[in-house]
């Protein structure tokens, strides 16, 4: 039953009564004495939890011993959480093997590209295409689904967790046979394989599939489009273990939906979830901030919307973050005097219509000791208890905003396999890397207060006005000529360097770059001239040029960016073309924040996107229901109060925001949600639009 079998299942079937918020966390109990429990519920029932995960990690306690199974704590957990009227995400319990399994089947464990094992002691010790792991795991999902299918307290299945989070790629024997499966499947002969991988070069033709392994460590680099291959193949191996276990519990759970806790976030990418997404009923994030990043928010917020475009614009899960500190970067520091919250609400004004972590209460041994959570060590004589019972409350105040939807008129293009393509070695620079342009486009947009949709390069461009596109070294077939269309439909599209360069299978479009997109922009290059570390270029608009720099031609543009200095003096390092009845624009250099801040702000201005006055560090963000009915969410990041002007109904009295009849204070670090009445119209998107700009205009900082 894939999400487009299962249309009903949405967040709100998981509670009883249907909507409002979910919320909740992992939930460990054996870590603890059973009757801990007891104080557990309760405060769950105070905090006005609904939804915890549990039996994550719970194989050893189920079966501590080969065929020596106990239920009964698990049973008598699920029996008080259902007493109390909260709802259990369960899971596989196939996230870590059991010693004895590892002991036994030495085999099932996975491989790095140097050929280590990768022992068991922490946690995830299992290659996802051994077929003895694979059997195993299978077996007691099957018995889990077997053994709580009916059970009241069951809402969701919780498939094993964050699968591939430490084993993205695994280069043991049991890969290598999967992988060569895969090839044949992908390829059909050798032939075909030894062409795509251009295998010509540096004599390696492969006359079988027999004599191919995964890209391990080789002497010198390693043939691209194996090692693109291998990503991929890595990707959908994980997937095709989803779906082992998804199948396994829908045998005997056909009716109660199903999930998987992705990591959809810049740290992460080792499965292409846009692939996964049809798998699932309901889409689940995890989402930690980076400690070392000075605005964190922004990583969230670009996180939260790849996590609404993997969804299909429905409302997804935030199934795990932090109360505060988390414990495996270098440093882990508590969270600031109401990020939680502000964490929490920024996944919400973004779609998430659950807000869960990791864990309920922390633990007192093991490698997470010293990450948050719902209870800290200190109990519940503490801010960070305080501070869960302020985001519950906060949460069923609410209720009326969940299932309502995001709508953006601007869209950035994000393809998992472009950011494997890019990255690979023996490129121009190393200093070219699918993030950083990535994050610096989204980073600009966020600051402007424009809403952005992630898109796939297959998904449809026309419902927008404005598409930008950071990072797409590789581009997928088709897309160059829809992404024409929609230019020349009257769309604005900002294409950025190192773009367009090869097709799926990596070889180089030829003619000039950047091939896929060169007759689009009107522009041609015949090399590229990337600056070294240090070297900066001053430009025409009086910023610096980093990074990046080619020698381009104009054919059909006309150059708004010029090299004010050196080499490529005079020459175009930003373009705009104008298409029938739209605009190509192509930023051909690493611009500093302030010159790229401009050229998107004219762009959107080109797409009939006012930016207006924005206040830096205010986040902005509209939910939509289909009756127009709006809730427009403000976070303030400053430390400075922030005022702007709305008419609507404030719905989080006391919390850090006090709205008047058309204003709207906000406190250094507080939060505003605004509801917003139906404007007259037929077409709530239009009006949803209006509200948004006319909003967005007249925003001042106080
Ligand atoms: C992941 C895992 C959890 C926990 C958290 C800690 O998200 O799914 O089990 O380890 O990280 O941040």
């Amino acid at each position: 039953m894939s999400s487009e079998g299962m249309s009903m299942a949405s967040i709100e079937n998981l509670l009883p009564g249907g909507s409002g918020f979910v919320f909740g966390g992992d939930y460990n109990p054996e870590q603890w004495p059973e009757h801990v429990q007891d104080e557990d519920i309760a405060l769950m029932v105070q905090a006005g939890v609904n939804l915890v995960s549990v039996a994550i990690f719970s194989w050893a306690t189920i079966e501590p011993a080969r065929g020596k199974v106990d239920f009964g704590w698990l049973d008598r957990t699920m029996d008080r959480l259902h007493a109390a009227g909260i709802r259990v995400a369960l899971a596989t319990a196939t996230a870590s093997p059991p010693p004895w399994l590892t002991a036994r089947h030495p085999q099932i464990l996975p491989v790095d590209i140097d050929g280590r094992t990768l022992w068991p002691g922490g946690r995830q010790a299992y290659s996802v295409t051994h077929p003895i792991w694979r059997k195993y795991a299978r077996r007691m999902a099957e018995r889990m689904a077997r053994r709580y299918c009916r059970h009241p307290a069951l809402a969701l299945w919780h498939v094993d967790n964050e699968i591939g989070a430490h084993v993205p790629r695994d280069y043991s024997d049991a890969a290598a046979r999967a992988f060569r499966t895969w090839l044949r499947r992908r390829y059909t002969s050798i032939d075909a394989l030894n062409e795509a991988w251009g295998t010509a070069f540096w004599s390696q033709r492969y006359s079988d599939f027999r004599q191919i392994l995964p890209p391990r460590r080789t002497p010198t680099t390693a043939n691209p489009t194996q090692q693109l291959d291998f990503a991929r193949f890595s990707s959908d191996a994980q997937l095709d273990y989803l779906k082992l276990l998804i199948d396994a519990v829908r045998r005997h759970s056909p009716l109660t939906p199903v999930t998987s806790n992705m990591m959809i976030q810049t740290r992460y990418r080792g499965s292409d979830y846009f692939d996964w997404a049809s798998s699932v009923d309901v889409i689940a994030n995890d989402h930690y901030l980076d400690t070392a990043d000075p605005e964190p928010h922004v990583e969230l917020a670009l996180s939260a919307d790849l996590t609404r475009a993997i969804a299909g614009d429905r409302p997804w899960m935030l199934m795990e973050h932090s109360t505060s500190a988390i414990n495996w970067q270098p440093h882990n520091r508590a969270k600031r005097q109401g990020e939680m919250l502000r964490n929490s609400i920024a996944h919400v004004a973004r779609g998430a219509d659950a807000v869960m972590f990791f864990q309920w209460r922390q633990s007192l041994a093991g490698s997470e000791k010293f990450h948050s959570a719902m209870i800290p060590h200190a109990g519940v004589d503490s801010e960070v208890w305080e501070q869960t019972l302020r985001l519950g409350d906060l949460l069923r105040r609410i209720t009326e905003v969940a299932g309502s939807r995001v709508v953006a008129r601007a869209a950035i293009v994000f393809d998992y396999q472009a950011w494997w393509a890019t990255d690979l070695d023996s490129h121009p620079s190393v200093d070219v890397t699918y993030l950083d342009q990535l994050r610096a486009y989204y980073r600009e947009l966020w600051r402007l207060g424009v809403t952005v949709d992630f898109v796939h390069p297959r998904d449809d461009l026309t419902r927008y006005d404005f598409v930008a596109i950071p990072s797409l070294y590789l581009v997928r077939d088709g897309f160059a000529a829809r992404l024409t269309e929609f230019v020349e439909q009257g769309g604005t599209a900002v294409i950025g360097y190192f773009s367009g360069i090869v097709n799926e299978e990596d070889h180089v479009i030829p003619g000039g770059y950047p091939g896929a997109f060169r007759q689009l922009l009107g522009v041609r290059t015949e090399e590229f001239a990337p600056l070294l570390p240090g070297e900066r270029v001053l430009l025409s608009d009086g910023t610096f040029a980093t990074v990046w720099a080619e020698r381009m031609g104009l054919v059909d543009a006309e150059p708004i960016v010029t090299y004010e200095q050196g080499d490529l003096s005079g020459a175009p390092a930003v373009t705009r073309r104008n298409v029938a009845g739209g605009r190509a624009w192509y930023v051909g250099t690493r611009l500093s924040q302030e010159s790229l801040a401009s050229i998107l702000e004219s762009a959107l201005g080109e797409a009939g996107i006012a930016v207006g006055r924005h206040i830096p560090g205010l986040e902005v963000v509209t939910r939509t229901h289909p009756d127009g009915t709006s809730y427009v969410f403000a976070i303030n990041h400053t430390d400075r109060e922030v005022a702007l002007d709305l008419a609507g109904e404030d719905m989080l009295s006391g919390h850090a925001a006090t709205v008047e009849r058309d204003h709207v204070e906000i406190a250094p670090g507080g939060v505003a949600l605004v509801r917003v009445p139906r404007l007259d119209s037929d077409d709530n998107r239009h009006d949803v639009r209006r509200a948004t700009e006319q909003f967005t205009r007249r925003t001042r900082a106080s």
